[in-house]
């Protein structure tokens, strides 16, 4: 039997629309991601469990676990009979890598699980198409941080998918899910198809300075740089309050703050335990729409997917 973990990310972190993802866990130690248990079984068998297992799909067909046990099968070109179990934690269309989690774990246990017949590239990419399946568009950012850990850069390109980036060490992440979902692909579908040269331009120029800082160690270039011109222009419109709300949390001592991925999630940055404390605060009382929602801070999750104890 084998038992896989894989943390929740935060994509674009402003700077990096589908290019940037890091992994996060929180501070106090609780496990804010997926769970996938493996057992060789006569038959396929999927069992879900968890928090959030409510919101996932009744037909077996569309769920994402199936979606990459299918893929599996076709690659291999035989039917693989395990019983899987998957314990849903992360609530759908948070913009906490969800989808990403479910994926990571599941690809990374069938294939420990099958004695690895794909390396590391092969899996990463096969997370990005069943990712791509769900959204409407394959993408890495989460994905990448989500199995590998940290921040990583989306490279795509000499056989290589993404690239970890050193991060500031003193940075304090918060995540904030207010409780309500937004679908990815309706996020990015109000995205326009084309952009003005200015804002390919200065994008550009802003994920270089990001990169560069990072690799520099100047971490006031870096947040400077973190300014989301791709998504958030057009995202805002799904957050309501969401420049009063990004206003207030910079006057409570942010250093940066965003849309965590497609939203509704919102991170915030800061580089102080007391003022992390004081932002968790004022997001749990005034960013929260039920009860289902919750706060964390967090730091990075250096290990991603990860075989834990059953
Ligand atoms: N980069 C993706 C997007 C992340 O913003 O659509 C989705 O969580």
């Amino acid at each position: 039997m084998i038992k896989i973990y894989a943390p929740a990310s935060i994509g674009n972190i402003n700077v990096g629309f589908d290019t940037l993802g890091v992994a996060i866990k929180p501070v106090d130690g609780k496990l804010l991601g997926d769970c996938v248990t493996i057992k060789s079984n006569e038959n396929f068998k999927l069992i879900n469990k968890g928090n959030f297992c409510f919101q996932l799909p009744k037909k077996i067909e569309e769920n994402i676990v199936w979606k990459c046990w299918n893929h599996f099968c076709r690659i291999l070109n035989r039917k693989i009979l395990i019983s899987i179990t998957l314990e849903k934690n992360m609530p759908i269309g948070s913009g906490l890598g969800s989808s990403a989690c479910s994926i990571a774990a599941t690809l990374v246990a069938i294939n420990k699980f099958c004695n690895e017949p794909l390396n590391e590239q092969e899996l990463l990419k096969l997370m990005g198409e069943v990712e791509g399946e769900i959204s409407g568009a394959p993408h890495y950012d989460n994905v990448a941080p989500c199995y590998y850990g940290g921040l990583q850069l989306i490279i795509k390109e000499n056989n290589c998918v993404s690239q970890p980036i050193p991060f500031f060490k003193d940075w304090i992440w918060l995540v904030a899910w207010p409780g309500i979902k937004i679908s990815t692909s309706e996020a990015r579908s109000i995205l326009p198809k084309k952009y003005k040269i200015e804002t390919c331009i200065k994008h550009s120029r802003l994920l270089a300075s990001f990169i560069h800082a990072s690799h520099t160690n100047q971490s006031k270039l870096a947040l400077k740089s973190m300014r989301d011109i791709i998504a958030e222009p057009y995202r805002i419109q799904l957050l309501p309050n969401f420049i009063q709300i990004k206003q207030n949390l910079l006057n409570l001592g942010a250093i940066n703050c965003g849309i965590s991925g497609s939203g509704p999630t919102i991170f915030t940055i800061c580089n102080d335990k007391k003022i992390a404390n004081k932002i968790y605060t004022w997001l749990s009382e005034n960013y929260l729409k039920n009860k289902n929602g919750f706060v964390h801070i967090c730091k990075l999750d250096l290990n991603g997917t990860r075989e834990i104890g059953l």
